[in-house]
């Protein structure tokens, strides 16, 4: 088993699109295992993005991913963090395939609807930004 944090960026919040994210996720076989919505602040937006701080596209990732509240996720599964990114499609909604999340829900490459981490190792590290133990229900 295993889990990977989703977040639902702030486009896709701003156009009361959540649910019919999460929904997809859930179709795809994968169980929410912790939820909550939150303003990221610019602290955690740096921490969420700290591999990307040389990138010419920083400042403007921290002023988009804190310009709206979102929604993290937890989704647990066999291969979840492959699944999810199935799921989501390419990173820039115009190169995704066809009935994935970014290709039908994403504006432009910042503005693309989700993010899913990107290995299992990552989605730990994530987790742990937005989620503490008592977060998760046990079942
Ligand atoms: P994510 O981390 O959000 O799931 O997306 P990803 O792995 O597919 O893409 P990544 O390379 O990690 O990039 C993180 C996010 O930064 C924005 N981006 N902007 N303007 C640009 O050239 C550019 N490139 C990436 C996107 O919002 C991307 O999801
Ligand atoms: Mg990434």
């Amino acid at each position: 088993m295993e889990r990977t944090l989703v977040l639902v960026k702030p486009d896709a919040m701003e156009r009361n699109l959540g649910g019919a994210i999460l929904d997809r996720l859930e179709r795809a076989g994968l169980k929410i295992v912790a939820l909550r919505t939150l303003k990221v602040d610019e602290a955690l937006a740096r921490n969420h993005y700290a591999v990307h701080v040389e990138k010419p596209f920083f400042k403007d990732l921290l002023a988009y991913i804190t310009s709206y509240p979102i929604i993290a996720a937890v989704f647990e599964g066999p291969n979840a963090v492959e699944v999810a990114r199935k799921t989501m499609g390419a990173t820039n909604p115009e190169k995704a395939d066809k009935g994935t999340i970014r290709k039908d829900f994403g504006l432009d490459l910042q503005r693309n609807a989700v993010h899913g981490s990107d290995s299992p190792a990552n989605a730990e590290i994530e987790i742990n930004l937005y989620f503490t133990k008592k977060d998760f229900i046990s079942r």
